[in-house]
Order: C-alpha cells, then structure tokens, then sequence
C-alpha cells in the first residue's frame, strides 16, 4: 500500500480534497493520510464535517488578521515534521493557496514527490490573482505530476515546458464534491441546516459572494456599491450573502450594505447549503474561482466580478467576466433580470470543468506512478 499524505488548509482546498481523500481511503492500493494547517478554521471544519474526514494531523496554524509572509513560514515549519514522521510515497496539494505552495515547497525539501491537483491555472499576472497567480507558478515548478482540469489547462503546462508524461487532463474534482452534494439534496437527504435554509430563502434571491485579495480597498467598495444599488433598485428580489470571514471583507460588506431591508448578510455556509442555495438563486455574483466551475452544472448564470479570470473555458457560455466597476455589475446584472433569452443562453450552458470522475482518474494515475 502506498501512502498518500493529502495536504489543504482552505475552505476551496477542502471541498476539493474531501472527495480525493475518499476515493484513496476505499481503494486498496492506498493508503491516505489527511493533514489540515487550517489555515482556515471555521471555514475548514464545516466541510471536514460534512464529508466525515477526521485528520491525522490538524496543525491549527490560522492567527486572526495573519500576513502571507508569517503564514507561509509557519506552513514550512510545520508542515515539515509531519513528512519525517509520515514518510509519504507521494504529497497531494491543490489549487493555489498559501497552503499549496508552502506544503509543496516542504515537500521539496525532504524530496518527497509531489502531485498537483488543478494544475495549469494562470491569468498570465502574477498580481492577479494575488499571490494566487505565483503560487501556481511556483507550484507547476516543484511538482512532481500535474493533474490539470481542462485540455486548456494541460496545453499551459506544455508550453512552460512541464513534460507531457507528467501532465494528465483529470477534471476538476469540485464537481466529484459538487455532484455527490447535489445528488444528496435531490433525493431529500440534506440537513436540518440546509432544509431550514431553504424555508428561510422564499422569494427569488441573487446570490453573491466575494473575498479576492486584489479588490480589498476600491475594488471591494465598488462592488459593494453595486450590490447596494441592485437591491435599491430590485425590491422584488433579494440578495443573498453568506459573508466571507476575512476582515477585509467584513468590514465594508457590514459598512455598506447592512440595513437593506432585501439584502441578506448571513455567516459562511457549510457546502451542503451552499449548493442548496445555488441551485434555488436566479444568478451568482461572486468573484470565487469554485463558484465559476460549479454553477454551469446547475445551470446558474455567473457574473465574475473581476477583471481577470484564468477559467477561460466557461466564458462566452453560462460565466461573463464583469470587473469591478460597479456601473457594469450593475448593467450586466439587469440585463440577466429584464433579458429572458440573454439569461437562458447562459443558464444552457454545458460544464466544462468535469464529470465527477476526477478522483477515481487521479487515483489511478497516481498507482501508475508509484508502482502500486
Ligand atoms: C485564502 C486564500 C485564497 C482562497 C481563499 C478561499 C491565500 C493567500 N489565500 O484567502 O487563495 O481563495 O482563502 O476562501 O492562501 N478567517 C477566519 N476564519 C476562517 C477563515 C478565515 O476568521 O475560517 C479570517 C482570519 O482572520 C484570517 C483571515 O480571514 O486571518 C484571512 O484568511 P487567509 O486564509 O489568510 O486569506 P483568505 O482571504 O481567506
Ligand atoms: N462555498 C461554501 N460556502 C459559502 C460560500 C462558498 O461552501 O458560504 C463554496 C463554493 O461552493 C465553492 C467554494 O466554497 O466550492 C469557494 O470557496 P472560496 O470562494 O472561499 O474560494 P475560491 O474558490 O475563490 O478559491
């Protein structure tokens, strides 16, 4: 049996890991070991619970307010001596977070290979998304093999030179977590959270979410300012906004849209009403990388609040990229509401970034490379 240490922090890294430990954990061939830095807390163990992963190692690292720089550090640190006492055959990382490189880059160091899920993202700036951008940059550099979602993705990776063996087309295995989430909800297995949820949102809602680092100051206040003059103008609907915990964006989403009597600011959601609410909302305003993969499964229009996006794939079909001007969001967002062919050409669009497969591939490949 070969062992697999799976290394996530953050709440993305999570909902796309959950799957892939589970996959490793009834497949003989392996055998899996969770370690969370929790560079997240909160927003980490509401998706640990939800797919029943308790880990092996909880390293509890998140601080209040914590820089880049002290975290990463940090990550290194303690990320190192789980290595020399778990001595892994291979480290799985995901995405583009703090987490990911700094997990990776330990890895490097006591020579223990290392695979890369959601490999061959990039906007082709290194300042947006920020660190993001970099830290995949530097992840694709130290990896070992490269589970890349779309054909696009892999091309990417090709052309910065990463040799093809090593650069397999897997999927996105949030739509693994996705599906598995969705089809629980449908056959009327949800929790009580996610039932109450459902009986507390009645009137048709948008639904936003946002956190990028690069909008924190004028970027965040725009789009706040949009939102606030979307509800002012749109009485018959409501907005909803699960508000992410991150300071940076309390601060302005409670400054300037508390009060709204159609705005609803509610806490982070687990994954299970997150979807539930997806898949009742009229559209998604969000500038999440996750979000932009899930929605065109649910059929949901997304409007992306940024000015960059590195998931090209989805654009021109169910996912429009809308910066942050606030004239603009708002532009696009009624021409979704008053333009029903507008809104059904999007809502129609087909998924792009996987079948819900992804796991049982990577699984596979990753016996191929290790002998197992
Ligand atoms: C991080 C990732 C980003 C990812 C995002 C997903 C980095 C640099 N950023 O950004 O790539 O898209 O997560 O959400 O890796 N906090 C809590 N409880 C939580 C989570 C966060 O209180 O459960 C607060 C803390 O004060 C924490 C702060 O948010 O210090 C920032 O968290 P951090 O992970 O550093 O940055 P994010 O903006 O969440
Ligand atoms: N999500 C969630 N609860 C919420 C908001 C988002 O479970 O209240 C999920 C969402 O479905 C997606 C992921 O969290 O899978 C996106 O996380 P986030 O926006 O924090 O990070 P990003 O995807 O931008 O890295």
């Amino acid at each position: 049996m070969k062992k697999i240490l799976l290394v996530f922090g953050t709440r993305p890294e999570a909902i796309k890991m959950c799957p892939m430990a589970q996959a490793l954990r009834t497949d003989s061939r392996f055998q899996p070991i969770v370690c969370v830095t929790a560079q997240h807390r909160q927003m980490l163990d509401q998706i640990l619970d939800l797919f029943a992963i308790k880990p092996e190692y909880d390293l509890n690292l998140m601080l209040p307010g914590q820089t880049l720089a002290g975290l990463t550090s940090r990550i290194i640190d303690s990320v190192t001596p789980v290595l020399k006492e778990v001595r892994p055959d291979a480290i799985l990382v995901q995405g583009d977070t703090t987490t990911t490189f700094a997990s990776a880059l330990a890895a490097f160091y006591e020579n223990v290979p290392i695979g890369h899920l959601e490999a061959g993202l990039r906007t082709g700036d290194i300042r947006a998304p920020f660190p993001e951008e970099m830290n995949r940059v530097l992840t694709t550099r130290i990896a070992s093999w490269h589970f890349a979602a779309t054909p696009r993705n892999r091309e990417t990776l090709l052309a910065e030179g990463v040799p093809s063996e090593n650069v397999f087309v897997t999927g996105n295995s949030v739509i693994d977590a996705l599906l598995q989430v969705r089809d629980r909800i449908q056959r009327g297995e949800c929790s009580s959270e996610t039932a109450a949820l459902m009986a507390r949102f009645q009137k048709p809602y948008i639904l936003v979410t946002g956190h990028r680092r690069e909008s924190f100051g004028t970027g965040f206040e725009s789009i706040c300012q949009a939102i606030r003059a979307l509800a002012v103008k749109h009485p018959e609907l409501d907005v909803v906004y699960p508000v992410h915990l991150n300071p940076n964006v309390q601060e302005p989403v409670r400054r300037i849209l508390s009060g709204l009597p159609n705005v609803q600011l509610i806490e982070p959601l687990s994954y299970e009403p997150f979807v539930a609410l997806m898949c009742r909302s009229k559209f998604i305003l969000t500038d999440s990388g996750g979000v932009q993969e899930e929605a065109p499964s649910l059929g949901k229009p997304v409007l992306v609040m940024r000015d960059k996006t590195e998931r090209q794939e989805g654009l021109n079909g169910g996912v429009r990229l809308v910066g942050t001007d606030a004239a603009r969001i708002l532009s696009e967002s009624e021409k979704l509401i008053a333009d029903a062919d507008h809104y059904r050409r999007m809502a129609e669009a087909i998924n792009p970034y996987g079948d819900g497969q992804t796991c049982s591939r990577i699984a596979d490949l990753l016996a191929q490379k290790l002998g197992a």
